[in-house]
């Protein structure tokens, strides 16, 4: 059973970021199939190796497009994304350092801030992108 279910609740209206989200959503299902499977520990490393860069892609994208169309809220949306990245970074940075990372408290976090992240940051950008051409 998947985690997180994507629904057209989480759609921003602009099909090339809908998209990006669907996949940050398949990575972080994955993992929580691999924890289901008590493989957790095992993919937890690769899974997170993975969102580092997916969202790093991911955000520039957001960021060129917010630029582009000189969106309003684009540096408090930025610095909201550079903080994920840190977050992220961090937990890599702990699991190769071999200190103690729970998987399920990196899933919980995850999909916390995904849904977060999209339903009240995300979604800000769509109709003021939509209204400008982007689809
Ligand atoms: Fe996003
Ligand atoms: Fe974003």
């Amino acid at each position: 059973m998947a985690l997180i279910t994507w629904s057209a609740s989480l759609s921003v209206g602009i099909g090339q970021l809908d998209r990006q989200h669907q996949k940050l959503i398949e990575m972080i299902n994955g993992l929580h199939d691999a924890m289901m499977q008590g493989k957790g520990r095992d993919v937890l490393a690769t899974t997170l190796d993975g969102l580092v860069a997916y969202t790093a892609s991911h955000f520039a994208n957001e960021e060129r497009l917010m630029a582009d169309h000189s969106f309003p809220g684009q540096s408090s949306h930025q610095a909201e994304h550079r903080q994920l990245v840190e977050q992220v970074q961090a937990l890599a940075r702990d699991l190769k350092d071999g200190k103690p990372v729970l998987t399920i408290a990196v899933m919980s976090f995850l999909r916390d801030w995904l849904n977060t992240h999209i339903l009240g940051t995300d979604k800000k950008y769509g109709p003021y992108l939509t209204a400008r051409g982007v689809n």
